[in-house]
């Protein structure tokens, strides 16, 4: 049994917006990652894991449990992180952190201190007069102060600086190792790298892709760059029906992902075009990700 399924989860917001027919399952002790552009529906599907909303059709569950049914009870066990999040004005963080411990029945704080040291975060300070990222540091804190097995973090780094990030991704490391069973959504590449067994490439609602990043990483496709010299050679190679990961006019590239098996006919055409720089790059999760991005359009100036 998977500790979080998705089972064909459907939830229609008119206008080709929300998710739509979304199926996947999470084991224990595996990092799951959601990666996806902004309104591709990573929240939406994170709310109804966590029962916030109720499922069109399809259903989700954590533990075995309908997240609609045992909404109560999941909330309260699961170590959730929100994407937005809403704190209740008029007191400090060391108030809101002890109405936390009431609700959840903590006793013993020593784990609470840990998390507060680790992420450096002095909670005594009115909740309104917080920056952003102290307030990010908080729900961080929330989320993970009664030592849950079951962590969904909505983009857990936004709103951290380079340093929390990576404090965070060496706990979550941590925590993973502790046999932790994580969902988490981003779209920051090198995030979900580090951190997932597992990814999942939602788009327009829809999972246009899983896969396991390190057997995609053995099986790649290559990645070329090519520079042309004029804006005819550019334009005429950018009509050809190859994979362009990214084209830009300004700077008369093209970015091309290739099979291996396509290499020889592919150095062959470019051999009729006069270029300025040819560059192989090792092939990232960005790459592969910006293929399903701009899919229908390519963006000019992307690199
Ligand atoms: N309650 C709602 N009513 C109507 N539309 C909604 C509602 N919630 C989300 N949507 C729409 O559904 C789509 C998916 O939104 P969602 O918040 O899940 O995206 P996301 O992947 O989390 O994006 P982001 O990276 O910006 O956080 C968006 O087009 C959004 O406008
Ligand atoms: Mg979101």
């Amino acid at each position: 049994m998977s500790v979080i399924e998705i089972n064909s989860l459907t939830k229609d917001y008119g206008h080709g917006r929300g998710v739509f027919n979304v199926s996947a399952f999470v084991n224990e002790g595996e990092c799951y990652g959601f990666l996806g552009p902004n309104g591709a529906g990573k929240s939406t599907t994170i709310r109804h894991l966590m029962g916030f909303s109720k499922p069109q059709s399809g259903s989700t569950l954590i533990d075995g449990k309908d997240s609609w049914q045992y909404s109560a009870e999941l909330q309260k066990e699961v170590g959730y992180l929100p994407g937005e999040i809403a704190f209740p004005s008029g007191m400090t963080g060391t108030q809101f952190l002890e109405m936390q411990k009431k609700m959840r029945n903590i006793t013993d704080s020593s784990y609470l201190d840990k998390l507060l040291k680790r992420f450096e975060l002095d909670p005594n300070i009115g909740l309104k007069q917080m920056s952003l990222g102290t307030r990010r540091k908080l729900a961080v804190v929330t989320a993970f102060m009664h030592d849950p097995k079951i962590l969904i973090l909505d983009e857990p780094t936004s709103g951290l600086d380079p340093i929390m990030q990576e404090i965070f991704i060496d706990y979550i490391l941590e925590e993973k190792k502790r046999g932790k069973t994580i969902f988490l959504s981003s779209h920051i590449f090198h995030e979900v790298d580090a951190l997932c067994d597992r990814i999942a490439i939602i788009r327009d609602g829809k999972i246009v892709s899983e896969f396991d990043p390190e057997v995609l990483k053995k099986e790649s496709d290559k990645i070329y760059r090519v520079t042309f010299e004029d804006e005819k050679q550019w334009q005429e190679f950018t009509t050809h029906n190859y994979q362009f990961t990214s084209i830009n006019k300004h700077k008369l590239r093209a970015r091309i992902q290739l099979k291996n098996s396509e290499i020889t006919s592919f150095i062959n055409d470019i051999s009729q075009f006069h270029i300025v720089d040819f560059t192989e790059f090792p092939f990232s999760l960005e790459d592969y990700f910006m293929q399903f991005y701009h899919e229908d359009k390519l963006f000019e100036g992307v690199k």
